[in-house]
């Protein structure tokens, strides 16, 4: 058994894999920490913490007197750090929080875990899990191979290059004090909970809501996505088989470029609305409700700054060393995603009527068509 600290549990993957270690290690103690910013939401972990079968603590990873307190109580055997400030668009309008948060927090945690497991002796015995991303590895040309961990670290957005740095210090603290840590570095996610300002929700919430879908650019750049439960897996996989100081690459095997994810999104709401008609009465203003496509709605906006081309991950050294491998086709995750967000629509209309408004009146209101 393990007492297990999750940062960044009340976010879109967090969540998801505090549902994924318990329904795999049901015997495991789970303690999650996270700040609860505008992109962590907590309803699905409510029943989890109301029946106290995990701990929550509402709690800054820059914080190291509340740290040091959680190690002392609760003295974790593994940690599993995904907080972070996500969102590249955000990072190329105020990056100063992803410095604060990706660099000085992961070193705030590591420096954290590290006096803990000393003074205790347990080194040897804990794991130190840092979640990271394919963007540090920067953009690929079309025909380029894709990314292998031994790819070299070109990061292009600030959100890219604040991942790259904590991901530097976890692997000197590795080297310089034998921290029993490993690193990975996925592909772009998606599935249940996932914040509106991503892609996949964004696109699904307002074609719902009948408003314009704003691909940015000529929409041709490629992102491999890999469905949130494959994640999960390999994280779980990771942390118990992995070896130390190693650094994984996780992928979904699904390239697509921005413009088929769209489309693929367009249809799978348009046969929903045709296989279901209290959807045209729930979502009016969609287009589906009145027998046309939500591919109308696609509006080619102004380009992301530095906006990273491709990111393609090769897979093999985690398929190959923990024989883990993602199974969720894309047709079907999307399929699945849309009718999650159909769903769940109380979950996305609680966070888009707050403070994310002002957000989208930021992002897209100086966007021009193209
Ligand atoms: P998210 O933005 O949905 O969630 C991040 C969570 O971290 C939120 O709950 C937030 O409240 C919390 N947090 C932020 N700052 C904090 C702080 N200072 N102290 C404590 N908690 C804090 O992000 P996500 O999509 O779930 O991503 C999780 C991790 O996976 C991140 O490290 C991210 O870089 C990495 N990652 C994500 C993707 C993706 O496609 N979503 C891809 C590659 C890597
Ligand atoms: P995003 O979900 O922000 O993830 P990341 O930038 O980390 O890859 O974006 C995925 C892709 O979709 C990326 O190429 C940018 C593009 N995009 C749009 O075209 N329009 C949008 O409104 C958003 C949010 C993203």
């Amino acid at each position: 058994m393990h007492t297990i600290l999750i940062t960044g549990g009340a976010g879109f993957i967090g969540q998801n894999l505090v549902h994924a270690w318990r329904a795999a290690r049901p015997q495991d103690r789970l303690v999650v920490v996270d700040a609860v910013t505008y992109a962590a939401n907590l309803r699905s972990l409510e029943p989890l913490i109301a029946g106290r079968d995990i701990t929550f603590v509402k709690g800054d990873i820059n914080d190291a007197v509340l740290l040091r307190g959680l190690f002392e109580e609760h003295r974790f055997t593994r940690v599993a750090h995904l907080a972070a400030e996500s969102h590249v668009d955000r990072s190329i309008d105020d990056p100063e929080a992803f410095l604060q948060t990706n660099v000085l927090g992961t070193f705030t945690l590591l420096k954290a875990a590290l006096d803990h497991w000393r003074a205790t002796g347990t080194l040897e015995r804990c794991r130190f899990l840092h979640v990271s991303t394919d963007e540090v590895y920067g953009s690929l040309g079309s025909d380029d191979p894709a990314f292998t961990e031994n790819s070299p670290y070109r990061p292009n957005s600030p959100y890219a290059a604040s991942k790259a740095s904590s991901d530097h210090l976890v692997r000197s603290f590795v080297a310089t004090y034998g921290m029993p840590a490993l690193i990975t570095n996925c592909s772009n996610n998606y599935g249940p909970y996932q914040h509106p300002e991503k892609l996949i929700p964004l696109m699904i919430i307002h074609a719902l809501e009948g408003k314009p879908l704003p691909i940015y650019g000529d929409g041709s750049n490629v992102r491999d996505w890999l469905h949130v439960s494959a994640h999960c897996d390999a994280l779980i996989n990771v942390i118990e088989r992995g070896r130390i100081g190693e650094t994984y690459n996780i992928g979904g095997g699904n390239e697509r470029n921005n413009r088929d994810v769209v489309g693929l999104i367009c249809d799978a709401l348009d046969r929903a609305f045709a296989a279901d008609a209290k959807l045209a009465a729930r979502f009016p203003a969609c287009t589906a409700a009145s027998g046309k496509s939500c591919r109308a709605l696609i509006s080619f906006v102004s380009d992301r700054p530095g906006h990273d081309h491709r990111y393609a991950i090769n897979a093999s050294k985690l398929e190959g060393e923990l024989g883990c491998r993602s199974d969720v086709g894309f047709d079907d995750g999307i399929g699945r995603t849309v009718h999650w967000y159909l769903d769940h629509e109380e979950w996305w209309r609680d966070i888009t009527s707050g403070a994310y408004k002002a957000w989208i009146d930021k992002n897209y209101g100086f966007r021009i068509a193209v």
